[in-house]
């Protein structure tokens, strides 16, 4: 039936475009048709919305455009007082379902109160549609190029906080409606490669019918790098084989071949245990492109101690050829960028790495302006980088012997450390065996990306097991518990998720008392938290948001019942508007940790 039809295709495309509105873009929007119309002489007026702060009286939102328009009228030599352009400011501000009143205060500050019912149902449409993002502009085609550690070299921490920074960009945009793709830019290429396949050949010269059983590739590499600084002649057969491999020889490509399977492996049980997808594009996938990167560039590369390098207005240059003929890291990263955007047309590419490699991508970029591989009108390029993880002593992150941390280890170490967490609060009494491994892995693999993601990136980082698993603070722990509680009270009603979305057609959320009214308030302001981490890239935003929303959520339920109880404890009244509260507050923190990577369980 076709009337059928086309109603069901109607909700479909509804459901798809209904998203969350940002009310910061909302007033951004209506303060600049106020402003323009009441200022049409002002060109590009300063438009500065701002949240109010703790104290109600000065509203939930502010428009501070006053102060600094007075300043503008006051350079071109009028004096307006700055509450009288508040005044106007308002005046013109067209009448919008967003906003309840305005106030102006003090010299001139407009203090904006946003409308219960305006609130009541943009809230509501999270039981329709479930918790949607905020509309982007326009969908792009982002690639992220994170995680990225070296074949036979070790997969370090530092690689770590690129793969849970990377991963977590990735879900945010996703979520937003980009399109993207996750590479794994593998050291795969360099000239280790030489000394590793002379080594494999020499130590097991079947390697093309049998495969070789490395499984230490850490002490293969050592035993090689050895020879290859202590022996002439291995050392020539390194640089032959080098050159052999990136002609493509096929005994060559097998040995290589085999070597980086032997990392991969070792790299997949990182991304399984942490629910991490990637694509792996390595650095050898690029060696053609640098042949022909080197042709077109000819005529802008110059001549440096037998080096060819290209300037791009840093203090640096990039080197694309190696006085031996060789590429370099620089060459490859100037043909994936060039690949990237042109061949692959993305609008955005995002880099991960430590913060050390800073100067490597502004000078990437920098150059890469200049050659026209970049066009700053269509291109977003950002370098994310984050500062280098401390122990505990404030030193680089060492075992206790000196050696550097294995991830895999590290993996374990949080495993037990949740466990002996979960078993120091009695929870091995009352969940099954079966709850409690869940538990523990949700708390070992969230607190590691959870206390690695809610500092500000590009900060030094202290890992500490005791610190990222208190149960007090911004720490996972203490979130998954917050969120454990908020989906018990509707279990305690005796709700199921199904049953309170039946529930919301017929009640609404109420936002009556003040807590409640504040802890709406945070909620509706999840559009305005993703689009700032947009802008920075920065993810301890969304991690204070969480946090703020559970300490929010406490205030709430310690000052409004939801379930009433007698004498007896039996219950004698369920407040429906509350528990719709509740589980509109477990289901934004539900989407803020997916984004975050964390895994929560009903139960722990
Ligand atoms: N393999 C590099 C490292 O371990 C990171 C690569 C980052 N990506 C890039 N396109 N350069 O430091």
């Amino acid at each position: 039936d076709f009337a059928a039809v086309a109603e069901q295709l109607k909700n479909c495309i509804e459901k798809v475009q209904t998203r969350m509105q940002s009310i910061t873009e909302n007033l951004t929007n209506l303060f600049t048709t106020a402003i323009t119309a009441a200022f049409p002489d002002i060109t590009d007026p300063p438009i500065v919305i701002a949240l109010s702060g703790n104290n109600p009286k000065f509203g939930d939102y502010q428009c501070n455009s006053a102060l600094p328009l007075a300043n503008i009228y006051k350079q071109l030599g009028k004096k307006i007082a700055p509450r009288e352009i508040a005044q106007k400011i308002v005046e013109n501000v067209p009448s919008h379902e967003l906003i309840e009143k305005f106030e102006v205060a003090g010299p001139g500050f407009i203090n904006i109160f946003l409308d219960k019912n305006y609130a009541t149902n943009s809230l509501s449409t999270i039981f329709e549609y479930g918790v949607r993002p905020p509309s982007i502009k326009k969908k792009l085609k982002v690639l992220v190029d994170f995680s990225s550690p070296n074949i036979a070299k070790e997969m370090h921490v530092g690689h770590l906080r690129s793969t849970i920074i990377g991963d977590s960009i990735c879900r945010l945009l996703e979520f937003l409606g980009h399109d993207i793709l996750r590479i794994n830019h593998v050291g795969d290429w360099g000239t280790q490669f030489g000394m590793l396949i002379a080594h494999l050949q020499d130590k097991f010269p079947d390697y093309l019918v049998k495969s070789p059983p490395i499984s230490d590739l850490q002490t293969f590499y050592k035993e090689s790098k050895k020879r290859f600084d202590e022996d002439e002649e291995f050392k020539k057969r390194a640089y032959a084989s080098v050159v052999k491999l990136q002609s493509f020889d096929p005994d060559h490509i097998k040995a290589w071949e085999l070597i980086c399977n032997v990392s991969r492996k070792e790299f997949q049980k990182i991304y399984d245990r942490l629910d991490i997808k990637l694509i792996e594009r390595g650095e050898s996938f690029y060696q053609t492109r640098m042949e022909q990167l080197v042709k077109e560039l000819a005529n802008d590369l110059e001549e440096d101690e037998g080096r060819k390098v290209l300037w791009g207005g840093g203090t640096i240059p990039l080197t694309i050829v190696k006085s031996d003929g060789g590429f370099t890291y620089d060459t490859s990263d100037m043909a994936a960028i060039k690949h990237r955007l042109h061949e692959e047309k993305h609008d955005w590419v995002i880099y991960v790495t430590d913060a050390g490699q800073a100067t490597h991508f502004q000078t990437l970029f920098g150059c890469a302006k200049k050659i026209g591989v970049i066009d700053e009108k269509v291109h977003r390029v950002d370098h994310v980088g984050f500062g280098v993880v401390l122990g505990e002593d404030k030193k680089k992150f060492k075992t206790r012997s000196g050696d550097t941390v294995r991830l895999l280890d590290l993996l374990d170490e949080g495993l037990r450390r949740a466990l002996d967490k979960l078993k120091e609060k009695e929870r091995d009494k009352v969940l099954t065996p079966e709850e409690l491994k869940q538990a523990q892995e949700s708390v070992a693999y969230g607190c590691i990306k959870y206390s690695d993601l809610s500092h500000n990136r590009n900060h030094e980082y202290v890992f500490s097991f005791d610190k990222m698993l208190e149960d007090k603070g911004n720490t996972a722990v203490y979130l998954l518990y917050a969120y454990t509680r908020i989906k018990s009270i509707a279990r305690t009603a005796n709700l199921t998720p199904e049953k309170i979305r039946e529930l919301s057609k017929t009640h609404q959320i109420t936002l009556e008392h003040d807590k409640e009214w504040k802890l709406g308030k945070v909620l509706l302001r999840f559009p305005d938290v993703l689009l700032k981490i947009t802008k920075d890239l920065c993810l301890h935003h969304l991690c204070e948001y969480v946090y703020e929303i559970a300490t929010t959520f406490t205030e709430f339920y310690d000052n409004c019942y939801c379930i009433e109880r007698d004498s007896v404890g039996d219950i004698v009244n369920i407040n429906i508007g509350r528990i719709l509260l509740t589980e509109a507050t477990a289901m934004v923190l539900e989407r803020c940790f997916y984004i975050l990577g964390l895994k929560p369980v009903s139960k722990m």
